[in-house]
């Protein structure tokens, strides 16, 4: 599989803790806004993820391996819940096993669509789309 995204991720990661120092917003306010923002991105590319097929397939795939790469750091205060119930730090096993069935799901359906796979691209991306489900179902308030 292609190290790109990976390189990329860390690029990210690195922007995000450099972020993180903000003198505005305390570190967990910060963590909060930050995976909104990584959630909304992957509600938008959720979106369009199944019905999207060559170039456009592979960038879905990214985005997803990218936000459940990082998105784990940042979850890390329990103080600062944003939306995200105690259950999450409580049984902390079970919540960071989701972002890692996500993470694997998204890596399978970049490796099938990187060759043109569109059967294991779709069934890889409808594997990331129970991941969310399952762990809103569990972890997120409504
Ligand atoms: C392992 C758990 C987990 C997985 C997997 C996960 N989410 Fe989330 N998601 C959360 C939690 C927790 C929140 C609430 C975050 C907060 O505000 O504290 C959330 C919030 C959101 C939000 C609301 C953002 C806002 O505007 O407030 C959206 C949209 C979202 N997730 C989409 C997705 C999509 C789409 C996927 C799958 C591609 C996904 N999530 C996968 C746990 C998860």
């Amino acid at each position: 599989m292609s190290r790109k995204p990976k390189i990329w991720t860390l690029v990210l990661a690195a922007s995000l803790a450099i972020g993180a120092g903000s003198p505005v917003l305390s570190q967990g306010e910060d963590e909060v806004a930050q995976r909104t923002e990584l959630m909304r991105s992957n509600g938008m590319t959720l979106r369009g993820a199944a019905d999207a097929t060559g170039q456009d397939a592979v960038v879905a795939a990214q985005t997803f391996v990218e936000n459940f790469t990082i998105l784990p750091n940042l979850f890390e205060n329990p103080e600062t819940l944003g939306e995200t119930l105690p259950a999450a730090f409580e049984n902390r096993e079970a919540f960071l096993a989701l972002f890692d069935d996500a993470l694997v799901a998204a890596e399978a359906a970049l490796a099938a669509a990187d060759v043109a796979d569109q059967e294991g691209y779709v069934a890889n991306i409808s594997a990331v789309g129970a991941t969310c489900r399952a762990c809103h179902g569990q972890f997120r308030a409504d």
